[in-house]
């Protein structure tokens, strides 16, 4: 059987991603199952970067073609960032109502409602050959803090043609739809061609 790791530590995905990969009679292995314990610094500019950083480095640390992601959400009020520091931002405040508290209103007072989420996927498959596969959901920031499903920005987030957030969402729904289930669904289709 084919080996394929991927480079995270994030159980939720994981469980995610092994599922998906049973069908295709390839093993996949992550971080914990290799005993790695060390990581890069994630110091791209870009989520293509990040994403490269990790899977070059699970390649080199073992030989193993090697995928990750990275993902974050880009905002218009906030000159589209945070983008590659989603999770430091967020983190950032006492918690996560101040942060959404402080994006609702910089989209309110600027009238640009406007964001996407993005994912970039790298696939190392070997030493400096790397492709990277991306995914990407466009929609708006809500009035209000609405849902309970899901993770992260969830709550303020509508995507396109939709009334809801995504955590309103159940994460069946959520998953026909993510930036994530694009990226991986396209890396899929790379590795059963
Ligand atoms: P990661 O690179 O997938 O770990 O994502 C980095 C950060 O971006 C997360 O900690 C979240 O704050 C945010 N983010 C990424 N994907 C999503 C999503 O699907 N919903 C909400 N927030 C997300």
């Amino acid at each position: 059987m084919r080996q394929l790791f991927f480079f995270s530590n994030n159980i939720n995905k994981i469980i995610e991603i092994k599922k998906i990969f049973n069908k295709f009679n390839l093993e996949l292995l992550s971080l914990n199952e290799l005993n790695i314990k060390e990581e890069p610094e994630e110091n791209g500019q870009t989520f293509e970067e990040n994403a490269k950083i990790k899977s070059d480095y699970g390649f080199n640390k073992t030989g193993i073609p090697c995928f990750a992601d990275d993902s974050g959400i880009c905002i218009e009020s906030l000159n589209w960032k945070p983008g590659v520091f989603s999770k430091r931002f967020l983190n950032n405040f006492k918690n996560k109502k101040l942060c959404f508290k402080n994006i609702l209103t910089s989209t309110k007072n600027s009238g640009k409602q406007n964001a996407y989420f993005k994912t970039s996927i790298s696939l190392t498959i070997n030493k400096n050959q790397n492709i990277v596969f991306n995914g990407k959901i466009y929609g708006k920031i809500s009035e209000q803090i609405r849902g309970n499903f899901g993770f992260g920005y969830d709550p303020i987030f509508i995507p396109q043609n939709n009334s809801k957030t995504l955590a309103e969402l159940s994460t069946k729904e959520k998953n026909k739809i993510s930036h994530r289930s694009i990226a991986v669904n396209k890396l899929i289709n790379f590795l059963s061609n």
